[in-house]
């Protein structure tokens, strides 16, 4: 091992460029593709930031190695960085102006056959996944980790150049409810009794507030048990922080400062004024609280045009309080009735119990669902309120305004993509404020809080919560604000109860009974007594802040060991069972149902 002992590295592969032509050089790295000519043999070498082309003569005594080469064999490999000569150039690669001539090579460990290319791009992801550490060979995979080892580097010295003091925060600690199941974790030394790990660091960062650190902050692991989807972990990092003596305003004004820092390093780009939003308008104009602003195909009301129109369907839903809108799909005038078939497939997944579409050909002539229902004038009305133009085809739904905005939104985002109305190039930012306090559950069969029940309702609010007043559950506003961008929640925080009486207004009202409410909340509510300073905060969602940055559509992508849609890690097979023993000693004895459910795993 003469390289490794003598000889060490001096630079990386993927950092090469004509400056060093001339310059010789020790390289370190996997052989990413191997191309043998005979009497020269040419290696792609890569290694965590790129690859560069290594020729090597098979019939020198010291690059005799390269004959043996194989895909994923690490080589130490000492040559003379030269310029290719014109019509060799490579402009698909960083280094490709560049290549190496090995005056040297050895072959510092040999590999199995990978069970994939690792630079292909085409590969089943379950497999990339059960291989992962040959997966984050990939330069897409170290692209995505180094941004995100930049942005936190970024966030950490503008919080603490703005004063803020990083503290960290139990893993191990008492359930902070965020709206998913807690992950708990058993004690053996207090049998029957569990830990849950954090949904957030949300009471602890309240609590630092009480102890008088007034600027808070912590990349911090969050933990929830809830349905995953492509931008949802069950473990995943928040740049989470506090302040204390500020309003909504001064939190906004801080967290635009830090966004506008962050898309300048990374991405060089001038994030303009960011745009506000009521809940209100978002939900009327996209059907969904976190819209993509990047097209338009905005929801139209359709109400004064249908009122008393004899239609049962919409005057049924109008009778019951719900709401009658539509959209127009551009160009949609052309669908042909399986298009439209999968459209109102689509807005009844999304709950709509129904679709009327009115297609208008180029000429303007309009055809409908419902023609025999309404006047052609009628349908010339409501294709226009909906925003059509002729060869546009309008969509309708006629719900209660939760369901009717799910399928609206639903189906205005599918538009958007289908018909290619989004400009990938562009970031649109969002704030959306004045957040409903609470929401019905009708599962549940009582209130709960929509943002967590630390939120402070807005000062006209606070007393009809102190004194639990149920007629006004359903108009309360929150202190509560998102940052929104290109139709992902970013972030979300809000200003939080900091006097005692208010906050058991609230546990009260989430149908907490006093013993329940102590149990689990006992110990903030004793901390609210000693001096609380009014205070808020806010929790980026890092992993989907560096998905947006690295310009993908899954926070797996950004994870270095991200989990399954089943939160499982294919590569170390867990979760996993533990022997009789381990079980006993934190005092848990499974059930029939997991003894069961073990078994049939044990068989697949
Ligand atoms: P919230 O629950 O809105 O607020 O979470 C803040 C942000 O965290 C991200 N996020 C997730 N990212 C990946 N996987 C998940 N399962 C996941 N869940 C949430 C989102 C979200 O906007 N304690 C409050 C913050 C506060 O009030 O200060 C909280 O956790 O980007
Ligand atoms: P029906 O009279 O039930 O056959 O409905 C006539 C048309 O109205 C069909 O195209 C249905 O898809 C549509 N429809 C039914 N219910 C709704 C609804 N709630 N919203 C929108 N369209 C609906």
């Amino acid at each position: 091992m003469k390289f490794v002992k003598e000889l060490k590295r001096t630079h990386y592969c993927g950092s090469l460029s004509v400056s060093q032509a001339g310059q010789k050089v020790v390289l370190m790295g996997w052989v990413d593709v191997r191309r043998d000519h005979g009497s020269l043999v040419f290696i792609d070498l890569r290694d965590r930031e790129g690859i560069v082309q290594v020729v090597l003569d098979p019939n020198k005594p010291e690059t005799a190695s390269a004959k043996n080469l194989r895909g994923e064999f690490v080589l130490a490999v000492e040559g003379v960085v030269r310029a290719r000569p014109d019509g060799m150039k490579n402009a698909k690669i960083k280094t490709g102006e560049v290549e190496v001539e090995a005056v040297r090579c050895e072959i510092l460990n040999e590999s199995a056959v990978p069970p994939f290319q690792v630079s292909d791009t085409n590969v089943n992801e379950m497999l990339r996944l059960k291989y992962r550490y040959l997966d984050l060979r990939s330069p897409r995979l170290a692209g995505h980790l180094m941004t995100r080892h930049k942005v936190a580097q970024l966030v950490r010295r503008f919080l603490s150049d703005n004063g803020f003091l990083e503290v960290e925060t139990p893993i191990l600690y008492k359930s902070t409810p965020e709206g998913a199941r807690d992950y708990l974790v058993p004690s053996r030394v207090n049998p029957g009794h569990f830990y849950a790990l954090p949904q957030s660091p949300q009471t602890l960062k309240q609590l630092l507030m009480i102890s008088g650190y007034d600027r808070y902050f912590q990349i911090a692991r969050c933990f929830r048990d809830e349905d995953l989807r492509a931008d949802r972990q069950p473990e995943f990092s928040q740049i989470d922080m506090e302040m204390s003596y500020i309003d909504q305003e001064d939190i906004m004004e801080m967290n635009e400062k830090m966004l506008r820092m962050i898309w300048k390093e990374i991405k060089g780009m001038d994030v303009g004024a960011i745009p506000r939003m009521t809940y209100q308008e978002a939900m009327d104009r996209y059907g969904i609280d976190k819209p993509d602003t990047r097209f338009g195909v905005e929801i139209k009301d359709l109400k004064s045009v249908v009122t008393g129109s004899g239609f049962k369907v919409f005057d049924d839903v109008l009778a019951r309080g719900g709401i009658v809108r539509g959209i127009a799909a551009p160009k949609g005038g052309s669908y042909s009735r399986g298009q439209l078939d999968k459209l109102t497939d689509m807005a009844k997944r999304a709950g709509a119990k129904g679709l009327v579409w009115i297609k208008s050909e180029a000429d303007g002539t309009l055809s409908s669902s419902v023609s025999k229902f309404f006047s052609p004038e009628k349908l010339a009305e409501m294709f226009k309120t909906c925003g059509g133009e002729p060869g546009d085809c309008a969509l309708i739904v006629a719900d209660d305004f939760d369901t009717a905005c799910a399928a609206l939104s639903t189906l205005r985002l599918h538009l958007g993509r289908e018909l290619n109305l989004i400009d990938n190039s562009k970031y649109k930012f969002l704030w959306v404020v004045d957040f409903p306090l609470l929401e019905y559950s009708p599962d549940e069969k009582r209130w709960v809080a929509r943002h967590h029940p630390f939120t402070s309702p807005k000062d006209e609010f606070a007393q009809d919560l102190i004194n639990n007043n149920e007629a006004a559950y359903g108009k309360m506003l929150a202190k509560a604000y998102d940052l929104v961008c290109n139709g992902y929640e970013m972030g979300g925080g809000s200003i939080r109860i900091y006097r005692n009486e208010i906050q058991q207004g609230m546990f009260r009202l989430l149908g907490m009974s006093e013993a329940e409410t102590q149990h689990k909340f006992g110990y903030f509510l004793e901390a609210l007594k000693y001096g609380t300073p009014p205070h808020g905060g806010i929790a980026w969602g890092m992993d989907r802040l560096v998905m947006l940055l690295c310009e993908t559509d899954a926070i797996r992508e950004v994870i270095a060991f991200p989990k399954t849609a089943k939160a499982t890690d294919l590569m170390s097979e867990c979760p996993s069972d533990v022997s009789r023993e381990q079980l006993a000693e934190v005092g848990i004895r499974l059930s029939p149902m997991a003894e069961k459910h073990l078994e049939d795993s044990k068989k697949s």
